[in-house]
């Protein structure tokens, strides 16, 4: 099959490229395509070097999939276009997801819902999918009332030159070009996206609404505080979650430990616990520090840890293709538009 990744110069574009190798999905042509200013650049793809295209080349090229990580301004301008062409867009942008005639798609939780119609399908933001799936097999048992998060994110969610930003501080260099309002290093920003008219951030908006989305349930009540810390590997989240039903601790553990992407690490007796440290490179969504929130009935707390750019971006997307693959929603050879 052939396949489109825009955006392939870029932190998610690059781990798009490995995860495709390392899952063995069957490509038949690598198209990379980036801004102009990377036209003719390479990529390197299951050892091979790839020259970065333009995305009127791609197009021409009838990729079957495209897999966007290039921006929602460009996914906006983008994906109709490959979409027109009859080219099923996977994007990994904010540009589509609440847009309702699109599916926001999780694998484990609602790919059910992908149908042959689906030509943009869009990813969810990468601290809402690491939570959902691990919400949705408890929300399936106990039925989730209310769900209150608190995120320690990673700087590679904001991209390259964020971690360049990081590195630079640490070095001593201040002269670097800034991403973040404020220092990152030995810091902590309350402030993930743009501050919204009710005081949230987008981020913050994004777990609210996305989760929803994703789980099928408006009646899902969600608050977020979302928090970029100085670390690399992966995103972590301290959830509280109140259910409808009451539960054995010991349940949540069985549940989770047979949830297809998750992984419980909870031994705290032996200092084990989700760490990004630990996450970082791996597609499971890590679950740990179980226990009942003391303070209400049917009230519990969990750690959750995934690495972003894998299960919270190029992971998702990928699994989304395999799922297209598998159920034909796709077509080996492209459409002839
Ligand atoms: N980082 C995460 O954890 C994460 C998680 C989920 C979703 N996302 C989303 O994924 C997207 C990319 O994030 P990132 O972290 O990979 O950012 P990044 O490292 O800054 O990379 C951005 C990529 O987009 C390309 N690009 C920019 N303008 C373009 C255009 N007009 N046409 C084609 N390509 C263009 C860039 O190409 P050049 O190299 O030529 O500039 C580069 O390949 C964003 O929409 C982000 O919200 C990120």
């Amino acid at each position: 099959m052939k396949i489109a990744v825009v955006g392939a110069t870029g932190l998610v574009g690059g781990e798009i490229l490995k995860v495709l190798a390392e899952r063995n999905f069957p490509v038949s042509e690598l198209i990379p395509v980036a801004s102009e200013r990377s036209v003719g650049k390479q990529v390197e793809f299951k050892g091979k070097p790839y020259t970065v295209v333009s995305f009127e080349d791609a197009i021409a090229a009838k990729p079957a999939i495209a897999i966007f990580s290039a921006g929602g301004g460009t996914s906006l301008a983008l994906a109709p276009k490959f979409a027109e062409a009859g080219i099923i867009v996977v994007d990994n942008s904010s540009a589509w997801r609440m847009d309702p005639t699109k599916k926001l798609v999780v694998p484990e939780v609602n790919a059910d819902t992908l149908t042959p119609e689906d030509k943009i399908i869009a990813n969810p933001n990468c601290s809402t999918i690491q939570m959902v799936v691990a919400l949705k097999p408890l929300h399936d048992r106990y039925k989730i009332k209310r769900v209150v998060v608190s995120t320690y994110q990673s700087v590679t969610g904001t991209g390259k030159a964020a971690v360049d930003q990081l590195f630079a501080e640490r070095a001593g260099n201040t002269d670097v070009a800034k991403v973040y309002p404020h220092p990152i290093d030995l810091n902590v920003l309350p402030h993930i996206d743009v501050f919204l008219d009710n005081g949230y951030t987008k981020e913050e908006m994004k777990m609210v609404n996305e989760t929803k989305k994703i789980m099928g349930d408006d009646s899902i009540q969600v608050t977020a505080t979302t928090v970029r810390i100085p670390t690399i590997g992966g995103h972590s989240e301290a959830v509280n979650i109140e259910f409808e039903s009451e539960f054995e601790l010991s349940d949540i553990v069985n549940i989770l430990s047979n949830t297809e992407g998750v992984i419980v690490q909870d031994d705290p007796a032996n200092k084990i616990y989700p760490m990004p440290l630990t996450a970082h490179g791996k597609d499971e969504v890590f679950v740990g520090r179980i226990r009942r929130d003391e303070s209400q009935p049917k009230t519990l707390n969990m750690w959750i840890v995934a690495d972003n750019l894998r299960k919270g971006a190029a992971t998702n997307a990928v699994q989304i293709a395999e799922y297209l693959l598998k159920h034909n929603l796709v077509e080996a050879e492209p459409v002839t538009a």
